[in-house]
C-alpha cells in the first residue's frame, strides 16, 4: 500500500503538446497534404470542386461519398421559437453565439436521435444560413425574411440577409466560398464535433460545440485583420516599406503562414481565381496581388528555412468584401460553410464509434494529507 510519501508513478509516455503530430482518427472525407499544397475533398482536388461544382453537390460528396450532380440545398425556414430565441439577444451579441443560440434551440425543440443521420445533417446545414440571417436582421431592428426554396444555400442566404436578390456573380462567389470553407481535416472544431459526438451525444450538440471552438480567434481567423492591412497598405508603392516595418517590430503579416501547409494553400488559390472573377473588386484585388508579392519575398528573405505562404484568409477578405458582407460576419459566415464538414464527421463518427478519451500525465503534488485527517 501507498504510505504519504509515494509520488506519482513515473509517466514517460509520449506527450505532444496540442496533439499536434498526432493521429487521432481515420477519415475518408478529406486530404489535408500540407507539404504539397493539396486539399482533397473524397479524392476530388479543391480547386476542380470550385470550377465545376456548387456548395450542395460537395455537401452531399462530403456526406454521403457520392457526387449528386441534381444536388440542391436550400435555406430552411426557421421555427417561430428559434426565431424567439434569436430575437432574445442583445443585438450586440457576437453573431457566432447567436449562431450557436439558433442550432441549440433547434436541437431542444426537434431532439434529434443519436445515431446522426445524413437527413440530421441536411436540416442543420440548411437551418444556419436562414438563423444567421435572422440575426443580422433582427439586430438591426428588421423583421426575419422567409426563405425562398428556389435558392441555393448562397445565395438564399444573402436574400435572408438583405431582402433582395443577389446578383448571380456574387452568390456565385458566395457559393465558392461555402466549398472551400466546408471542410479541413481534424482541426480544433471539427475534432471538438467528433468528441461530443462518440459520446453519443446528438448532432445539435455537436454542432453547438464546434461553433464555440470554430469562435476562438486562434481557429475562426482574422479575414477582417488582411483588409485592415491593406487599407493601411493605401497603395503597392507602401508595401515594401510598411511591411520591413512591420517583420521588424516582430509582426505578423496578416494571411500567411499556416500550421499545416508549408506550400501555397490552395483554397487562397481557388479563392484567388473566384476574386479575380468579381468587377467590383478589381482595385482592391489589383493592390492584393501587389502586395502578396512583395509579402512573400520579404518572408523567404526572413525565414528561409520556413516556408511562409498565402492562407486561405487573404482572398477570403477579398471574396467576402466584394459579395458585400459586414466584416463582423465574416467568422459566423465561416461557420455556415464549414457546416457540411462538422456533420460530414459526425456521420462517420457515428459509423465506427468508439468513446475519444486521451489520458493525461499527472504533474502535481505527490499524494499528501490534510492535517489532522485520520
Ligand atoms: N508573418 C510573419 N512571420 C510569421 C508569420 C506571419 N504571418 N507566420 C509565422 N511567422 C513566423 C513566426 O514569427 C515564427 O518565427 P520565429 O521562429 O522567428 O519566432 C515562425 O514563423 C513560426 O511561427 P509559428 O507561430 O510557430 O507558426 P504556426 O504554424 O504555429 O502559426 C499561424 C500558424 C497561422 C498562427 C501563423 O502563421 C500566423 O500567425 N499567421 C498570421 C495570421 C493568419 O493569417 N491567420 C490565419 C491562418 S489560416
Amino acid at each position: 500500500m501507498a504510505d504519504a510519501t509515494t509520488p506519482a508513478p513515473v509517466d514517460d509516455r509520449p506527450y505532444s503538446p496540442g496533439l499536434e503530430g498526432v493521429i487521432a482518427g481515420e477519415t475518408t472525407i478529406a486530404l489535408v497534404d500540407g507539404n504539397n499544397g493539396r486539399l482533397i475533398y473524397r479524392g476530388y482536388p479543391i480547386g476542380e470542386l470550385v470550377r465545376n461544382g456548387t456548395y450542395a453537390q460537395v455537401a452531399e460528396l462530403l456526406w454521403t461519398g457520392e457526387w449528386v450532380a441534381q444536388a440542391h440545398l436550400a435555406c430552411a425556414p426557421l421555427s417561430d421559437r428559434v426565431i424567439a430565441s434569436l430575437r432574445n439577444l442583445p443585438a450586440s451579441s457576437h453573431p457566432m453565439d447567436a449562431l450557436r443560440t439558433a442550432i441549440s434551440t433547434w436541437g431542444a425543440e426537434t431532439s434529434p436521435p443519436w445515431p446522426a443521420t445524413v437527413e440530421q445533417a441536411r436540416a442543420i446545414t440548411a437551418l444556419a444560413p436562414s438563423a444567421l440571417a435572422a440575426f443580422a436582421r433582427i439586430r438591426q431592428g428588421l423583421d426575419p425574411i422567409a426563405p425562398d426554396p428556389s435558392l441555393g444555400l448562397a445565395a438564399g442566404f444573402l436574400y435572408q440577409l438583405n431582402g433582395s436578390r443577389a446578383d448571380e456573380g456574387r452568390a456565385r462567389a458566395l457559393d465558392a466560398y461555402f466549398m472551400v470553407g466546408a471542410e479541413h481535416g481534424f482541426n480544433a472544431s471539427t475534432f471538438t464535433a467528433r468528441v461530443i459526438t462518440a459520446t453519443r451525444s446528438d448532432i445539435a450538440s455537436a454542432v453547438c460545440g464546434a461553433i464555440g471552438a470554430l469562435k476562438g480567434p486562434l481557429h475562426g481567423g482574422a479575414p477582417s485583420e488582411v483588409v485592415s492591412q491593406l487599407h493601411e497598405i493605401g497603395t503597392p508603392e507602401n508595401a515594401a516599406a510598411w511591411i520591413d516595418d512591420a517583420l521588424a517590430r516582430g509582426e505578423r503579416l496578416m494571411g500567411f503562414g499556416h500550421r499545416v501547409y508549408r506550400a501555397y494553400d490552395p483554397r487562397a488559390a481557388a479563392l484567388r481565381e473566384v476574386a479575380e472573377g468579381m468587377g467590383n473588386i478589381a482595385e482592391w484585388l489589383r493592390l492584393a496581388v501587389a502586395v502578396e508579392d512583395i509579402a512573400l519575398q520579404k518572408l523567404a528573405e526572413k525565414s528561409p528555412d520556413r516556408p511562409l505562404k498565402t492562407n486561405v484568409e487573404y482572398y477570403t477578405a477579398a471574396v467576402l468584401q466584394g459579395v458585400g458582407l459586414p466584416p463582423d460576419l465574416f467568422p459566423s459566415t465561416f461557420a455556415l460553410a464549414r457546416m457540411a464538414g462538422w456533420t460530414a464527421h459526425v456521420i462517420e463518427q457515428v459509423a465506427a464509434n468508439r468513446l475519444i478519451r486521451p489520458d493525461v500525465r499527472y504533474i502535481g503534488p505527490s499524494e499528501r494529507h490534510l492535517p489532522g485527517a485520520v
